[in-house]
């Protein structure tokens, strides 16, 4: 359609003059993405699918509040919002951090304090009764869930995080619904419509044909993709647990519906949306069903159709993929731009981790040169625990380049961090051992996994204060790499494993929640007057990192961290070329000093350098340079002493 047919056709439908020529303008700007995507997609469908998606845009334009448009328009001239060193997020289960949303809002001096400006609180939309993944079977997209408060605590809160320039994250669960969902409870009643919103299939053909290439996501509880529904007499896709039912987005009105439940939840005042599970959300016979071109098309329709009505928000993918599939969720080539702001660096965790219990660097080295860029205009989600487990990305070429075999090192990892290996620090739990592939992922606290939990059990001084110095290396590297820092709730303190989940019957066939502990407010008040305690030492060691990140430019994520070939295993470091100067970060990754060659600092920074943390002059001129066990350098380039 001519540009001026759909102006004049629009125009009437606002009321505001300005308003409409916003709305024009910002559909002249990613109508043609939108557009082009969906016919990628979904073909001839694409032009009702349009005009329908025309109108969910425009109501949803209408009920966006002004505080709300005025922010869409503060972000527009601050794109790289995401990207610059201020942004420190925080991210904790709502019940477990403040028992409510409106308990959330007591706590906004805390976060505030921890210069916390990105807060995401995982699952909080109404999932199914009893088992619910954590929150990730959602039965009700607009409603909150129940005890937790209701959908006008949510937005309350939104405006008052807003206020205090701290951006709400929510999940949205893209890939599936739960099995009680309206949608679900609908196909089971048996309406063609509903069936039609999901995979399902009247016998085993099909299912089998697909399972040939699939793998396991959860082989312990929910083994199979497929589940017998006898109401819905049908195999069900279902990826993860057998409530979970995979959505079909090769119907289009299962893009309708999220494009209009995703402004109804930006309307609300949530900015950054975390797409759950985003990798499996098309399905492709003879392949894994991730990482689908079709996947990248929907992120890109449903983002430009998002940032014609509310340009603020964000998209974060949560692709827990390999490296060359990863890159795609930040955009390549034609989608460079256009799909997610941010992307979790899963990586980089599984490294951090990888090198802490080898005491040697060369693979994390290795894997970082073979990462491929990223887009400029993105950044990554730095992490050093969240509230999955941790599966052992490390692909067999990395570790081959580095002379260490792929099935072997990923089992030396298990055995590591589940305790069973000679000598490990670490204190963590088997999660869905596969033995069909030899897999098996861990769950543990931050503080647990790096040995805490085992020196305070032995009362032994000198591992505690390893474990406390391990800590706060993995902090430094992810608050270093110029991503979005993720402090998982609790770390900020190295709260130690939680066992009483098995305690409780929702809780227990999933160990992930020994790393989901409630908040312990008493110790986060204590840790003031009691400086030497282990959360103490954690504590003020992480603020300190995040005061440093905070005042230093070059961590923009726009700049690239690249791995320099250090002669020394033990020690990895990481280049970023700002033009305000070279930042170079040094890691020891062991608990011996290190006497390192000076001139290889000096070699990347010049003669001068000022360490970033404590902000005082770093001297090049000895010609060894002793790193202290685990010791973290963040050094900037000085054309002169300071
Ligand atoms: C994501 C979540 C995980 C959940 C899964 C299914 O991977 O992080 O906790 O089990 O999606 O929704």
């Amino acid at each position: 359609m001519l540009k001026t047919d759909l102006a004049a056709r629009l125009r009437p439908a606002f009321d505001d003059d300005r308003d409409a020529e916003t709305f024009l303008l910002r559909l002249e700007r990613y109508g043609a993405d939108l557009e082009g995507s969906l016919r990628a997609v979904y073909g001839d469908a694409t032009d009702t699918l349009m005009a329908e998606l025309l109108e969910v845009l425009i109501h949803a334009h209408h009920t966006r509040a002004p505080d709300l448009k005025r922010l869409d328009e503060a972000r527009l001239l601050r794109p790289d919002w995401l990207q610059v060193p201020e942004m420190i997020g925080y991210v904790a289960y709502t019940d477990r951090f403040a028992g409510t949303l409106r308990g959330v809002q007591e706590r906004l001096d805390y976060l505030e304090g921890l210069g916390v400006k990105y807060l995401h609180l995982m699952p909080l939309l109404k999932p199914r009764e009893g088992e619910n993944d954590g929150g990730y079977a959602v039965q009700d997209y607009r409603a909150v869930r129940p005890d937790l408060g209701d959908m006008d605590d949510l937005s309350a809160l939104a405006f008052k995080l807003r206020g205090r320039g701290i951006s709400l994250v929510l999940d949205l669960v893209l890939n599936h619904v739960a099995r009680e969902h309206e949608w679900a409870e609908k196909a089971r009643a048996g309406d063609p419509v509903y069936r039609d919103y999901f995979h399902i299939y009247p016998d085993r053909t099909q299912p089998d044909a697909y399972e040939r290439t699939l793998p396991e996501v959860f082989p312990d509880f929910a083994p199979g993709n497929f589940t017998w529904d006898t109401e819905t007499s049908g195999w069900v896709w279902t990826t993860f647990n057998s409530y979970q039912w995979d959505l079909n987005w090769g119907n289009p009105a299962v893009f309708r519906e999220f494009t209009d439940l995703i402004l109804h939840l930006a309307n609300r005042g949530v900015e950054v949306f975390r797409l759950d599970a985003i990798a499996f959300m098309w399905k492709r016979l003879g392949t894994a069903s991730q990482n689908q071109p079709e996947v990248h098309h929907l992120t890109r329709a449903l983002r430009a159709a998002i940032r014609i009505v509310a340009p603020a928000v964000a998209f974060k993918a949560e692709a827990i993929v390999a490296p060359a599939d990863l890159i795609h969720y930040l955009g390549t080539r034609d989608h460079h731009g256009k799909v997610s702001d941010m992307a979790y660096q899963n990586s980089l965790m599984v490294q951090i981790w990888s090198s802490l219990a080898s005491r040697d660097t060369r693979l994390f080295e290795t894997a970082l040169l073979a990462f491929p860029p990223k887009p400029t205009n993105t950044t990554w989600g730095m992490y050093v625990r969240c509230h999955d487990d941790i599966g052992w990305a490390i692909s067999d070429e990395d570790a081959g380049r580095v002379s260490l075999s792929g099935p072997g090192h990923r089992h030396f990892l298990s055995d590591f961090y589940s305790g069973e290996h000679p000598g490990s620090f670490a204190r963590g739990l088997v999660f869905q051992h596969n033995p069909a592939t030899g897999d098996r992922r861990i769950s543990g606290s931050a503080a647990s996994l790096a040995g805490l939990e085992a020196a305070l059990d032995a009362g032994h001084a000198e591992w505690t204060d390893h474990a406390v110095r391990r800590l706060l290396l993995a902090h430094a590297v992810t608050l270093g790499f110029g991503g979005v820092p993720l402090l998982y709730m609790g770390d900020e303190l190295a709260l130690l494993n939680d066992y009483t989940f098995a305690q409780d019957p929702a809780h227990a066939p999933d160990n992930r929640w020994v790393h989901r502990p409630k908040m312990d407010w008493a110790l986060a008040e204590a840790v003031q007057d009691n400086p030497a305690t282990p959360a103490a030492r954690v504590n003020t060691g992480i603020r300190a990192l995040i005061a440093a990140r905070q005042r230093t430019p070059h961590l923009h994520a726009s700049i690239e961290s690249r791995a320099v070939p250090s002669p020394d295993s033990r020690v990895l470091l990481l280049r970023r070329d700002h033009p305000l100067g070279v930042m170079l970060c040094v890691y020891n990754f062991s608990e011996h000093e290190v006497a390192f060659p000076t001139y290889l600092l000096r070699d990347q920074l010049g003669e001068h350098a000022i360490d970033a943390v404590a902000g005082t002059h770093f001297t090049l001129q000895r010609a060894t340079t002793r790193l202290a066990p685990f010791r973290a350098l963040w050094l900037l380039q000085a054309e002169v002493l300071p």
